[in-house]
């Protein structure tokens, strides 16, 4: 059985249709990216699973429930968590007060004492390597450490699916490579699976263990890394031109 199955899910904003019809599974610790242009839905995928959006069609199941109409708060509870496009941190909150936030809500709601809730706290603020500056204002931070401190959040609720969206943009290639680093490992070393929602397609392709491409609210393709660099279709979807996409497709395989 897989951890989150979403089947069928059509979400309608207005005459627009922002999903249409998708079916997607994630197995229990993969790692599954999702990619597709602006504005192919995958934000509003993520809103469908975390509860912000309840699809006109369609069902959300996680661990074999039947969610689709939960609220978010209560998906919280039960293993969901997420980060956001962009970054919500409590700007005068200190790094280890956000993420004390975290280790209180979600999973431990109502059943964490206040010093396993700090225990947690620190260990999670160590595995996002942000033990140094855990007791700044988040404000202080930079945009990747600020980034941290959202993604130690969510992880401190103790999630058995994480979903992030859009987790790299305006990072450099060396905190890239480092927040790769660091999504493999709560995967491996915790177990959680994660959607990662993303458009640097290198380091998308690099972690996942399978990839969704969306386009204009459609599921266009399902595959492995390899599989989807390889996908003519896909190629094309990102760049209307068949050059273009070649060119691509061969940058992709050198990189592969
Ligand atoms: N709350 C909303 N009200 C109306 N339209 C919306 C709303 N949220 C999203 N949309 C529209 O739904 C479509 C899908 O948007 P979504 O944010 O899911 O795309 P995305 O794939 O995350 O794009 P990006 O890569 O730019 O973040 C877009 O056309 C968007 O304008
Ligand atoms: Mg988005």
């Amino acid at each position: 059985m897989s951890l989150l199955l979403v089947e069928n899910v059509t979400k309608r904003f207005g005459g627009l249709l922002a999903l249409n019809n998708v079916t997607l599974t994630v197995g229990e610790g993969e790692i599954l990216g999702l990619i597709g242009p602006n504005g192919s839905g995958k934000t509003t995928l993520i809103n469908v699973i975390s509860g912000v959006y309840t699809p006109e069609y369609g069902r959300v199941i996680f661990k074999g429930t039947d969610i689709t109409k939960t609220k978010s708060y209560q998906r919280s509870r039960l293993g969901i968590a997420r980060t956001y496009q962009i970054v919500r941190v409590f700007p005068n909150l200190t790094v280890f007060e956000n993420v004390l936030i975290g280790a209180l809500n979600g999973r431990n709601y109502g059943k964490i004492v206040m010093n396993k809730a700090e225990e947690r706290t620190e260990d999670i603020i160590s595995l996002v390597g942000l033990s140094h500056v855990k007791d700044f204002p988040a404000k202080m931070l930079n945009v990747q450490d600020r980034k941290k401190v959202e993604l130690a959040r969510a992880l401190a609720t103790d999630p058995d699916l994480l979903m992030l969206d859009e987790c790299l943009a305006g990072l450099t290639p060396s905190e890239i490579f480092e927040m790769l680093s660091i999504i493999r490992k709560i995967r491996d070393e915790r177990g959680i699976s994660i959607i990662m929602v993303e458009h640097i397609m290198h380091a998308v392709m690099n972690v996942s263990d399978r990839i969704v491409v969306l386009n204009e609210g459609k599921k266009i393709a399902e595959g492995t890394p390899k599989e989807i660099s390889n996908d003519q279709k896909v190629a094309e979807v990102y760049f209307g031109d068949r050059e273009l996409a070649l060119k691509f497709v061969r940058r992709t395989q050198e990189n592969a």
